[in-house]
C-alpha cells in the first residue's frame, strides 16, 4: 500500500478485522481518509468503490474474495497463490474473462531487475536455443521454521501445499522463462529434519518450558527476542513495539514458541520437481529449507546463463558463459531496496507496471499454478507408493 500511495494511486477503501491493521492502513492511506470495513466481504457487498481490488488475505480466502471482486466489476491484484486448487485457479481465470476484468497475480519476482535481465538475456538468443533450466529456491532454515513448521503455512488443509505456497513464484518463472506450457510434471518431497526423531535429547514441547537446549538449538524460539526479531511483525502487527516481556509471554502460548521438531506439520523441508514443456525444454526445481535465496542455471545450445538472487549473502548476479567465447557478466539494474527487501525490487516493479498491466494484454497466471499443484499431487502420489525409507 505504501508503494501504491507513493506511485500516485489513491486508496478509496480498505478492510481488515484487526483494528491494528486498519489503523496502520489508515496511516499509510493519509488524507482524505478512505472508507473502512471490518471484512473484505462487507467491502465487496458495496457497489464498486475503486478500479482495482487488492486482495492480500491468507491463501484459503483468495478464491471467494477474488471471485466476489471480479463479479463486482473490480480489476483484481491478488496475492499468490490465487486459490487452493488448480480447478479454482482456472475458474478465476474464467471469471476474469467473463467479466472482462484483469486478474493480476502478485508474482513480484517477474518484475525484479534480476529476472527481467535473465529473461532479456534468454530472449536475445545469446545462449542459442534453450534446452534446460535448473532452479533452486532456498527457503532458509529460520524462514522454514517460522512459516512452514510453526506458522501459517504448516498445514496444507488450512492453506495450500508448500510447493504451491512458497514456489508458485518459481514454477511461474520457469513457465515464463521457458515461454511454453507444461506437458508433464513429477515430484518427490520429504520432511527429513523437522521431525520428532530429530529433536535434541530431552527437548521440551515448548522452548519456554525450561528446555535444556536453549541457546544451542538453532531453532530456539527465544531468538525472536534477539537476532530473529524481525520475523515478529510478519505475525503480529505490533511486533516492532513489543517488549521482551511481551514476546516471552507470547512464546509461552503461541504456535511460534513450540519446539520446531514437534509441530506436527505436514510440509516437506525439501522437494524436487521435474518438468517437460511443450517446446521440449526440460526444467527442474529444488526447494530446500537449508539454503537461502534463489539460484538458476539456463542451458542453451551456445552457452549457459547462471545467476543467483540474494544467495550466499551476495546481491543479484548473472553470468553468461559461452561454449566457444567469452564469459561476461549480464547487467542487473540496482534497486533502492537493500538486500531482499521488497522482494528484490519486485514489489515496486509490479506496482509500477500496474497501469500497463490493466490496459495491456492479460498475462497468464495459471500455468505456474498448474505446475505447482501438479507437483504437490505427484509428490503425494509418489509418497503413497513409496513411503520414506520404503
Ligand atoms: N507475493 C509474495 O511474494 C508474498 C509474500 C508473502 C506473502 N504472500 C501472500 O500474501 C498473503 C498474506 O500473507 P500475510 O503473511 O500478509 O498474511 P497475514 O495473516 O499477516 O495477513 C492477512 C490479513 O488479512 C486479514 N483478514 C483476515 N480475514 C479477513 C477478511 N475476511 N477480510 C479482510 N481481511 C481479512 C488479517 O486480519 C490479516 O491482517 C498470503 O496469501 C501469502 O501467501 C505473498
Amino acid at each position: 500500500m505504501t508503494i501504491a500511495r507513493d506511485l500516485g494511486h489513491r486508496i478509496h477503501a480498505f478492510a481488515d478485522p484487526a483494528p491494528e491493521a486498519r489503523e496502520a492502513m489508515g496511516t499509510i492511506a493519509g488524507d482524505p481518509g478512505p472508507l473502512e470495513f471490518e471484512t473484505g466481504e462487507a467491502l465487496l457487498a458495496e457497489p464498486r468503490l475503486a478500479d482495482v481490488a487488492v486482495i492480500t488475505t491468507q491463501d484459503a480466502m483468495h478464491f471467494e474474495q477474488a471471485s466476489a471482486a471480479l463479479r463486482r466489476g473490480y480489476h483484481v491484484l491478488l496475492e499468490k497463490p490465487a486459490a487452493t486448487s488448480a480447478t479454482e485457479v482456472d475458474e478465476l481465470a474464467r471469471l476474469a474473462r467473463e467479466h472482462d476484468r484483469k486478474l493480476i497475480l502478485c508474482f513480484v519476482l517477474r518484475y525484479t531487475p534480476f529476472f527481467r535481465a535473465l529473461k532479456g538475456a534468454i530472449d536475445d538468443g545469446r545462449i542459442g536455443e534453450v534446452l534446460n533450466i535448473e532452479a533452486t529456491e532456498g527457503v532458509g532454515p529460520w524462514h522454514q521454521a517460522h512459516s512452514f513448521v510453526r506458522g501459517h503455512w504448516s498445514r496444507t488443509a488450512e492453506s495450500t501445499p508448500m510447493i504451491v505456497a512458497k514456489c508458485c513464484h518459481d514454477t511461474d518463472l520457469l513457465a515464463w522463462l521457458a515461454g511454453s506450457t507444461v506437458t508433464a510434471v513429477s515430484s518427490y518431497a520429504e520432511c527429513s529434519h523437522f521431525r520428532p526423531d530429530r529433536a535434541p535429547d530431552g527437548a521440551t514441547d515448548r522452548c519456554t518450558d525450561g528446555c535444556p537446549h536453549l541457546g544451542e538449538c538453532r531453532f530456539d524460539a527465544h531468538r525472536y527476542l534477539t537476532d530473529q526479531r524481525r520475523w515478529l511483525e510478519m505475525v503480529r502487527p505490533d511486533g516492532p513495539d513489543m517488549s521482551d516481556e511481551e514476546i516471552t509471554d507470547w512464546l509461552r502460548t503461541s504456535d511460534w514458541g513450540r519446539c520446531a521438531y514437534r509441530c506436527g506439520q505436514d510440509t516437506p523441508d525439501h522437494q524436487v520437481v521435474s518438468m517437460r514443456f511443450a517446446n521440449r525444454i526440460t526444467a527442474s526445481l529444488t526447494m530446500t529449507a537449508f539454503d537461502t535465496g534463489r539460484r538458476i542455471r539456463v542451458h542453451g545450445t551456445a552457452g549457459i546463463l547462471e545467476g543467483a538472487l540474494h544467495a550466499d549473502g551476495r546481491g543479484p548476479w548473472i553470468e553468461c558463459r559461452l561454449h566457444e567465447g567469452e564469459t561476461d557478466a549480464v547487467a542487473v539494474e540496482a534497486t533502492a531496496a537493500s538486500g531482499y527487501g521488497g522482494h528484490g525490487g519486485g514489489d515496486f516493479g509490479l506496482i509500477d507496471a500496474l497501469p500497463e498491466l490493466l490496459t495491456g494484454a492479460s498475462s497468464d497466471f495459471t500455468e505456474g499454478h498448474r505446475i505447482a499443484f501438479a507437483a504437490a499431487a505427484a509428490a503425494e502420489e509418489n509418497q503413497r507408493r513409496s513411503p520414506a525409507g520404503g
